[in-house]
């Protein structure tokens, strides 16, 4: 006989990529502290968000999943959610009109605030000190003071969390995501060029659409779907202690939930089958990410998928893959092979993010607009091919007109990166940049959704 799963079995695994405290009073507070607080989402609408993923497993729905790299304490406030959210509005807007099917919103927000890093230590004028882990864990700031993981931000992390979630929750709620605001949603610095251009077009020809569903009866007064929309939260599921604390039981359904956000994921450097972070995520019913890299064996994949989704349920699991441009088709493959062959049912998500991030001539550390949309451009192509079902796209962007990535139609250039780079890890698309990759998405949505068409 089994043992029932307990959130706290990953304790007894491998800690990868957590911090290690020194104070264990200090962390003992802070976890119970963070158990007597109320979880931030609630069981029905993880369910809900599982049930829209497993339309787009069998591609009847699209993810739109993106924000921060790493949401920061210094870089918080109403204005910075709320461009980050009119542009994932934007993007949803022409995605559905390209895929002609509902499109899953997902932020990486309310709990993105702990990273993975590639070393334990940074060297900066030779001077060596522990790598910055998200500001869940420590400071960004290179001193010894600031890098010390310090339990007590996990708190100021969930207030964070909490209080972004409750706007997110007005505007998607509130009247400000209505469809017939879709021009509003446009941000001033990105006026009338390219994107920004194609985008008011559109949003012309969407109103024309309302004017006569109003005419015909059908209004926000009407129908609520035209008045809201459903947003929901997720982040990489690293720092397992506030995970942990955060953990409740479903009085529904007895079921565990990871109460700190709708869905969440595996990062690419924590996806040992029989590490802590899968122990963790195999016990609670969130829908949940893999990040799949070049380096991930196929076998691992399918164990990964057997022990976290053992019914074989339609939505739990979506595959993140991230290998950059030019190698998803030596690996992307070998993972639909494998997962075809199982009948296992998944999202196929792509994330041109992780695997193109390079040094830029000027010292920062970028990523090129054309290698991740020929990323973008590869996963279509290879699903293709393969007949397997593209589901989504995982993007780290903002609303800001920061200059990280380079590229674009706006093309940020090596020195402009300089002007703007306000990124507190990987650097993200701007508002202008994440547009325009929507269109082109678009565009191989429309291909997709013109060859159902002529099959169907
Ligand atoms: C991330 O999504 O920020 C991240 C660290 O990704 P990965 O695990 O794929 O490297
Ligand atoms: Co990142």
């Amino acid at each position: 006989m089994t043992t029932a799963w307990t959130k706290t079995d990953w304790r007894t695994r491998e800690r990868i990529q957590m911090p290690v405290y020194n104070d264990p009073t200090a962390l003992a507070e802070a976890e119970a502290c963070l158990s007597r607080f109320p979880p931030l989402v609630f069981a029905g609408e993880a369910r809900a968000l599982k049930a829209k993923l497993a339309q787009a497993v069998r591609g009847e729905a699209f993810l739109l999943q993106g924000g921060d790299c790493a949401e920061s304490f210094g870089e918080f406030g109403a204005d910075i959610l709320r461009d980050t959210y009119k542009v994932m509005l934007q993007m949803a807007v022409v995605l559905t009109y390209g895929a002609k099917v509902p499109v899953i919103k997902v932020g990486r927000v309310a709990g993105q605030m702990a990273k993975p890093r590639s070393a334990p230590t940074e060297v900066i004028d030779g001077v060596e000190l522990p790598s910055y882990r998200g500001d869940i864990i420590n400071g960004f700031e290179f001193t010894e003071d600031a890098r010390i993981p310090d339990p007590n931000r996990m708190l100021q992390a969930y207030t964070q969390a909490a209080a972004s979630l409750n706007l997110l929750r007005a505007f998607s709620m509130g009247g400000f995501a209505d469809i017939h605001r879709v021009h509003e949603w446009n941000l001033g610095f990105t006026s009338t060029e390219g994107a920004t251009q194609k985008y008011a077009e559109l949003a012309v020809r969407i109103s024309d659409a309302l004017d006569f569903m109003t005419a015909a009866g059908v209004s926000s007064d009407t129908t609520s779907e035209l008045h809201t929309v459903d947003f929901y939260t997720s982040h990489e599921a690293l720092l397992l202690e506030y995970e942990e604390a955060l953990c409740r039981v479903d009085s529904t359904t007895g079921k565990w939930l990871a109460g700190s956000g709708h869905m969440i994921w595996i990062g690419d450097r924590t996806r040992q089958p029989d590490g802590a972070h899968v122990e963790f995520a195999k016990g609670v019913q969130n829908p949940i990410g893999i990040k799949c890299g070049p380096s991930i064996p196929t076998g691992d994949l399918k164990r990964l998928i057997e022990i976290l989704n053992p019914d074989n349920d339609p939505g739990r699991i979506t595959l993140i893959s991230r290998f950059g441009a030019g190698k998803a088709g030596e690996h992307l493959p070998r993972l639909t092979s494998a997962v075809e062959e199982e009948g296992f049912n998944v999202v196929w998500s792509c994330d041109p993010m992780h695997g193109n991030t390079i040094k830029s001539s000027t010292g920062y550390k970028t990523r090129q607009f054309k290698d991740i949309l020929r990323e973008v451009q590869e996963f279509f192509a290879i699903h293709k091919a393969e007949g397997t079902i593209p589901g989504g796209v995982h993007f780290e962007m903002t609303g800001k007109d920061v200059t990280e990535c380079t590229g674009g139609i706006r093309a940020v250039t090596d020195e402009d990166l300089s002007s703007r780079y306000h990124t507190a890890c990987d650097p993200r698309l701007n508002a202008s940049q994440a547009l325009e990759l929507a269109f082109l998405v678009a565009e191989e949505l429309e291909k997709r959704a013109a060859t159902r068409c002529r099959a169907g």
